[in-house]
């Protein structure tokens, strides 16, 4: 589909460490530095003027072609690490809405909240963003077959793309905590699907032994090209808000790559001129899986301490040793950002007044309203603030949690009921137009 007009200087892989920043070629296949182990970053020759990219960009918006209807590739111009875009695998990812939701607002003790919802992607989460990336230079670097660990959206993702792009996708994940929703849609887009008796951090360790022996291109977030992706959700949110960036932007933290790459994408704005102001990013974690949240309570924050056992029903985000946290550390507290944690009761009523604004979304995604619940009671947050969050994945990624919840069966991991405070049980009723006349009369006496 063409070529991109920066052969100047070639995009390139920076070590993210600041007392190494060693820089290698984009074509490596690399996904930490050689030399001392650290995170890697994909650096950019100077961008056009912002000015004329974001008419660009807006025009694209008119088009049919399938590079300029995807919300990742239509920015191409922000993520310029393909010498050619005919390697794009593309499933017309992004162009997620930003939808206005006055009862969470309310809820969150906030006069005005939009959500940003990534589940509107193909295969119903922000993964699709990175994916698309991903596997696009996989192609590129010729690899045929592709791997990742993980809770369950990553590896729906990457089946997705990877038989798009005629790769062998092999997936790892945690025997027994992801949800059937995404399991299910591994094995329907075709993935070998390896189910491993331990976490996701183990299978992590695990999965990268197998790529280095093997040759499998590893796509997990620790790949840089993942997290490119990932930064186009911020530039489309800035793009649909003209360019007028919110006080805050909220999102859960797992892994931590869509936190590394949600601080990346507003960075490289703001240098570029695409913005004048970065928001501050507020990263919410699950209160029995919250090792960044007990990072940013040291003093020091220079270690992260592993969580041995992580343990939330929210599985998405069920890890206890994310791998991004150097990069997501350096985002939150450059955004004048915070971290915070939520219980598991909070992150289930939160999700069912997401669900009752009609928007809905995963057990994961709904810890942004909870965690904006909290940060606005301790002040953290105002209340007149201009806030999004980020909703990261669909509502029928995990259905199971939603009847538990409603019908007052959900228990937390240590065995506590959830009580649903806004639960909504389904009523068994008898054929008869009378009786059931009289419930509804009777129920809209009650309400
Ligand atoms: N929300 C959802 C719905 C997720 O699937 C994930 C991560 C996160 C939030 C956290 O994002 O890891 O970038 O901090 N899911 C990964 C997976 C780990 O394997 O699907 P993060």
């Amino acid at each position: 589909m063409g070529r991109y007009n920066s052969e100047l200087m070639p995009a390139e892989l920076v070590c993210f460490n600041p007392s190494c920043r060693t820089r290698y070629p984009i074509t490596g296949v690399i996904y930490n530095c050689p030399r001392c182990g650290a995170l890697l970053e994909a650096v950019y020759p100077p961008a056009p003027d912002p000015g004329q990219l974001k008419k660009l960009w807006r025009e694209r918006r008119m088009s049919n072609t399938p590079l300029d209807q995807s919300g990742v590739w239509r920015y191409r111009e922000f993520i310029p690490f393909l010498e050619s875009t005919d390697v794009v695998v593309s499933l017309r990812e992004g162009n997620t809405p930003v939808l206005n939701a006055p009862k969470a607002a309310a809820y969150g003790g906030l006069k005005r909240l939009a959500f940003k919802h990534q589940g509107f992607n193909p295969t119903g989460s922000f993964k699709d963003n990175g994916m698309t990336c991903g596997v696009s230079q996989g192609v590129r670097l010729g690899m045929k077959r592709v791997a990742c660990v993980s809770t369950g959206n990553t590896s729906a993702s990457m089946a997705a793309y990877a038989s798009a792009a005629g790769l062998d996708p092999i997936i790892f994940i945690p025997h027994g905590n992801i949800s059937y929703g995404k399991l299910a849609q591994a094995l329907e887009y075709g993935a070998r699907t390896l189910q491993v008796e331990a976490n996701f951090d183990q299978i992590l360790a695990l999965v990268r032994t197998l790529a280095e022996r093997t040759g499998i291109y590893l796509l997990n977030s620790m790949n840089p090209f993942r997290i490119e992706g990932q930064t186009t959700i911020m530039v489309e949110l800035m793009d649909q808000r003209d360019w007028r960036p919110p006080d805050w932007v909220v999102l859960p933290g797992g892994n931590l790559g869509n936190t590394s790459a949600f601080g990346k994408g507003l960075r490289q704005m703001l240098e570029i001129g695409l913005i004048e102001r970065s928001p501050r990013l507020a990263v919410i974690q699950a209160e029995g899986s919250a090792p960044f949240y007990n990072l940013m309570q040291t003093e020091t924050r220079d270690t992260l301490t592993a969580v041995k056992h992580p343990e939330t029903l929210a599985t998405a985000i069920r890890i206890g040793d994310p791998v991004s946290w150097p990069k997501a550390l350096h985002e939150v507290v450059s955004s004048g950002g915070v971290v915070e944690k939520v219980t598991e009761q909070e992150i289930a009523d939160a999700k069912a007044v997401i669900g009752a604004c009609g928007v809905g979304c995963e057990p994961a995604s709904a810890a942004t309203l909870a965690g904006i619940r909290k940060l606005t009671a301790a002040g953290v947050i105002d209340r007149e603030a201009d806030v999004v969050a980020v909703l990261t994945g669909n509502v029928l990624k995990d259905p199971d949690y939603i009847y538990r919840y409603h019908t007052g069966q959900l228990k937390a991991p240590n065995g506590t009921r959830i009580r649903p405070a806004f639960g909504n049980q389904p009523q068994v009723v008898p054929n008869d137009p009378e009786r059931i006349e009289a419930l509804l009369a009777a129920n809209i006496r009650e309400s």
